[in-house]
């Protein structure tokens, strides 16, 4: 294990702008930088098979420390043979540290200093987090790329409030970088907080290099504060971060915000969206937004996105995915998923060649050039 090819690493490719393409190495393969990663929140990518979210262009998923320590439980699928194997996805794994969801998910909970007490969301039974807890079940779990417990507050908040979260989740941060320890192969990112006020994010940012980290997230967006916010903040916290370390902006977003933190210098990022419209008939294309439950389809014998290579696209009309959406038959969800999934990766693979190439602010134009505002 010790060989140079089995440690984690990141090399830029390209730059053009801001906008960065390059590659993150791992013993469980190679992630293609910017990168979507699909969110496998219960040890799957809801109705989709592996091989299927590897087809979309997929090299890496996201798990969640806070589902699987309460259901399957971190120990079990230790004992399975890690997540890996439990899932049949060899490709790398990131896990999220927790956190975060106890806030948005968890029922009665109580955070100190130590960490944050609650309860499941499933049964109600009582739980405890705190960063060594957290290390310890994303190393069960067999995570690569594992978060720091951070914490995250809800905005708007006051700036003492948010000075207050954002500072205990540095000291978190550091005696998460101490449990985790030194684990060769599997790496450890840290995660800048601080709103949207930017003493605070660049506070965040001296902390987390003081630590030292594998690479940097920035959390703490997409938290009802406004594109034009979030915007804001990527203007500049990616920048002040280690130019030589993957950048990763958790929790994004739509195509255009994905997009925008690309151009503003992001590295990777995780959302939700692709799969969970996929769900609720929500379908994202090159052309903009179609609503597969719309009665305006029901007849249409034309596919999502003629200029879509997705199994959805190539072998079935609207007319025949309104059908499904509105039977509630289960090849719905999975078509459209599919092709979401599909959509955003093609986007990824668009935008690594255009930074690569030196065409990003044309590609771009491009993109914003082909969308529609309401649905198509
Ligand atoms: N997912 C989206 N935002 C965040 C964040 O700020 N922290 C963590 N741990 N996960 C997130
Ligand atoms: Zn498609």
């Amino acid at each position: 294990m010790g060989s140079a090819s089995m440690r984690f690493g990141f090399g830029k490719v390209a730059q053009d702008g801001a906008a960065r393409a390059g590659v993150i190495r791992t013993p469980r393969g190679e992630i293609r930088t910017p990168a979507f990663m699909p969110v496998g929140t219960a040890a799957t990518v809801k109705a989709m098979l592996p091989e299927s979210v590897a087809a979309t262009g997929a090299d890496i998923l996201l798990g969640n420390t806070y589902h699987l320590m309460l259901r399957p439980g971190a120990e079990r699928v230790a004992r399975l043979g890690g997540l890996h194997r439990f899932m049949n996805w060899q490709r790398p794994i990131l896990t999220d540290s927790g956190g975060f969801q106890v806030m948005s998910l968890a029922g009665l909970r109580k955070l100190t200093e130590e960490g944050v007490t609650f309860r499941s969301h499933i049964d109600g039974s009582k739980h405890h987090l705190t960063p060594e807890r957290s290390m310890e079940i994303q190393a069960l779990l067999g995570s690569d790329i594992v978060m720091c417990f951070d914490e995250c507050p809800a905005l708007p908040a006051s700036d003492k409030a948010v000075a207050e979260s954002m500072r205990l989740s540095m000291r978190w941060a550091a005696r998460s970088k101490e449990a985790f320890g030194d684990r060769p192969g599997h790496a450890l990112f840290g995660i800048m907080q601080g709103g949207v006020t930017r003493a605070l994010r660049e506070e965040s940012a001296e902390a987390l290099k003081e630590i030292g980290f594998d690479g940097y997230a920035v959390g703490g967006l997409a938290v009802g504060e406004g594109q034009e916010a979030m915007f804001g903040v990527l203007d500049y916290a990616p920048g002040s971060l280690p130019e030589d370390r993957p950048r990763y902006l958790m929790g994004v977003g739509k195509p255009d915000d994905i997009v925008g933190a690309v151009k503003r210098g992001i590295d990777m990022m995780d959302c939700v969206l692709p799969s969970r419209s996929g769900r609720t008939g929500q379908v994202f294309t090159r052309h903009g937004v179609v609503n597969i439950k719309n009665a305006r389809h029901q007849d249409d014998p034309r596919p999502l996105d003629e200029d879509c290579t997705c199994p959805a696209c190539c072998g079935y009309s609207r007319a025949y995915l309104h059908h499904v959406f509105r039977a509630g038959e289960m090849i719905s969800g999975m078509l459209l998923t599919w092709h979401n999934l599909h959509y955003f990766q093609q986007i990824m693979a668009e935008m690594r060649a255009a930074i690569v190439e030196g065409r990003f602010t044309e590609w771009e134009a491009g993109f914003h050039a082909g969308r529609a505002q309401g649905d198509i």
